[in-house]
């Protein structure tokens, strides 16, 4: 989604904005613009279509561009096609207050229409233009009254940030449903969607809450709440490192995330395993409220839903309670069975996915307790959470998730080992047991990582297919789904995930000589009934990669023309080791198609529009 960076301070701006907008880049985006205040030229606004080098170049990497103030945007488009006038910052007509917007606001049309009777013309189809001659109207030389007034009659969501000619000693941001920091340094502010925009100039940052509005100066930070009195934000230090959002050597961010899989895992998990014991220091649940829920609701989209579809296997399983996993995005419009006896898990990257967001704000008014797991500490899902409990998978920049998906299983490990514990449906020796296999998962993972190249041959074999289809059982069906994504989405290959039961009823009138099948079978109690699938589909001239367990391999061999084998471990665990050939695979077959591996066409990282 669209990505914001405001800076105010001593420094030229324009090069510490693109650096910025660079660091944004992940976020996924179509256009790029800047603005930028000098008293010599006034408010001068550049903004190009295309890829930000695009834009850096107009501006030979800022230097053609002067002033120590300034906001830059990267711009995914929502109103109005990709195109330079379309792009941010939308000016006013006078030219002298330039906004910058991530979001949607819903009213826009109605609000056109009511300045447009008012002669105001307007050459943009965006909404964010709206805002700008919305505070042009309503500005009578205080721009913070003008952005209060604004504020107050635009419907939807947003963060901005907002630079007015007349005043450009300050930057203004406000946010309603849309991410927003500030970050504090000597003699200098930023404004930004996420903390990896200032992170190489400060740590110390405050995340915005909605219906606040800041005020920053090179010197001071004040933020107001909406009836514009002023309040006190608690700082945050960040302590992750430049180089953790660096390609550091990679040649994509994705290949430099799926190696760091086994850290990513082992740091979520170490410091939560004491002596054989799982403890979650931030769950405030116990026994008795987990005895009286009648539901597990999980609510997450993408990837992270397919980690609760995982879940619901695992622990429907292991506690003998309902799980329901629930895309977020369809939560709210089925009149969900939610009670005050509900526990919602709420999973999600980013913290900011809107429909995820919109999701466990309508289970809470519901009654649900919510519990998050969340990878963007501060983030808004882990702010407004009962209880939240961090993946720490340090940042995570390829829209394709593969480290996160890794660490947010593993928090459904250690919480369904805790509540089974917490309910008593488990024996101590079968929980010793999978305590035991969990340390070993990061080793494991490792050996595939090793084995890297026989994915990278598969992948040479296969990436000319134009369709695939991913069949499993049980929780191999469930990392069908997740391989199935993580393919599609970064090769442009059709490929569909089924319940390998399913096929009969439809879905095996698409195999035909050629197609490309990939056959889960790690769940070894279903390996048998999985290997019928596969014979079936063999049998109608599919290609057939088998995954599964090195302890079924030599069987496996008879059947599939490649087979792909992972460690035997626990069955609650093998999705984490089954995962890491799928995103290795969908690596190689896009790298071998020549795809924009980190930023696939029309995704974005963070979704922050429904
Ligand atoms: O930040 P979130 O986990 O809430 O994001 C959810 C999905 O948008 C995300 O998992 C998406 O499906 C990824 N592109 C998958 O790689």
């Amino acid at each position: 989604m669209c990505g914001i960076v405001g800076y105010i301070g001593r420094e030229e701006a324009a090069p510490v904005l693109l650096d910025g907008l660079a660091r944004l880049e992940y976020r996924g985006y179509d256009s790029a613009g800047l603005a930028v205040f000098s008293q010599q030229d006034g408010l001068k606004v550049v903004k190009a279509k295309g890829r930000l080098k695009v834009l850096a170049d107009m501006v030979q990497g800022g230097r053609t561009i002067h002033g120590t103030v300034g906001l830059g945007h990267t711009r995914w488009a929502t109103h109005g096609e990709p195109s330079d006038v379309n792009s941010h910052p939308q000016v006013s007509a006078s030219g002298r207050i330039a906004v910058v917007h991530n979001g949607i606001i819903e009213n826009y049309v109605e609000i056109k229409e009511f300045l447009q009777a008012k002669g105001i013309k307007f050459v943009s189809q965006t909404d964010t233009e709206v805002v700008a001659q919305l505070l042009e109207y309503y500005y009578e030389g205080d721009i913070l009254d003008a952005v209060s007034k604004v504020l107050s009659r635009i419907q939807g969501a947003y963060a901005f940030g907002i630079i007015c000619a007349d005043c450009p000693d300050r930057l203004i941001a406000a946010r309603k449903d849309s991410p927003l920091i500030l970050g504090y340094g000597e003699g200098f502010h930023f404004l930004a969607s996420d903390v990896t925009a200032v992170i190489k100039y400060t740590r110390e940052v405050c995340y915005l809450e909605d219906g606040e509005i800041a005020v920053l100066t090179a010197d001071k930070a004040t933020v107001y709440d909406a009836y514009l009195q002023p309040i006190e934000k608690e700082k945050h230090h960040v302590d992750w490192e430049v180089s953790a959002a660096e390609k550091g050597g990679y040649e994509h961010f994705m290949a430099k995330e799926i190696m760091e899989e086994p850290k990513a895992f082992r740091d979520t998990i170490s410091p939560r395993i004491h002596n054989g014991h799982v403890v979650l220091d931030n769950l405030n649940i116990d026994g008795a409220y987990l005895e009286q829920i009648d539901k597990i609701y999980i609510i997450a989209c993408g990837s992270s839903y397919h980690v609760g579809v995982v879940a619901k296997y695992i622990m429907e399983k292991t506690l003998r309670r309902p799980v329901e996993v629930t895309l977020a995005s369809e939560f709210r419009y089925c009149q969900p069975l939610v009670t005050q006896h509900t526990l919602a898990i709420v999973i999600s990257q980013s913290g900011e996915t809107i429909d995820t967001l919109a999701a466990m704000r309508e289970a809470r008014r519901l009654g649900a307790r919510i519990l998050s797991i969340v990878n963007v500490v501060g983030s808004s899902i882990a702010r407004e959470s009962d209880d939240v409990l961090y993946t720490w998978a340090g940042p995570e920049i390829a829209v394709a998730t593969t480290k996160a998906y890794s660490t947010q299983l593993a928090l459904i490990y250690l919480i369904t080992l805790r509540f089974a514990e917490l309910l008593g449906t488990i024996e101590q020796g079968e929980y010793d047991k999978i305590v035991a296999e969990l340390l070993l998962i990061p080793t494991k993972m490792e050996q595939i990582l090793n084995n890297k190249e026989a994915i990278q041959y598969f992948a040479s074999i296969y990436f000319n297919h134009d369709s695939v289809f991913f069949i499993g059982r049980n929780i191999d069906y469930a990392i069908g789904l997740e391989g199935s994504l993580k393919l599609k989405e970064i090769s442009y290959i059709h490929s569909e995930a089924y319940a390998a039961g399913e096929l009969k009823h439809g879905t095996i009138s698409l195999i035909e000589d050629g197609t490309l099948v990939v056959a889960l079978a790690s769940h070894t109690a279903l390996f048998e009934k999985l290997m019928s699938n596969v014979v079936e589909v063999k049998s109608r001239g599919a290609d057939v990669i088998g995954l599964t367990v090195e302890s079924k391999g030599d069987e496996m061999k008879k059947t599939v023309d490649s087979a792909i084998l992972v460690p035997d471990t626990h069955p609650m665990l093998v999705p984490s080791l089954d995962v890491i050939p799928l995103q290795l695979f969908a690596y190689y077959v896009a790298l071998m198609r020549g795809c924009d591996i980190d930023k696939p066409r029309n995704l974005a990282k963070s979704v922050t529009v429904e």
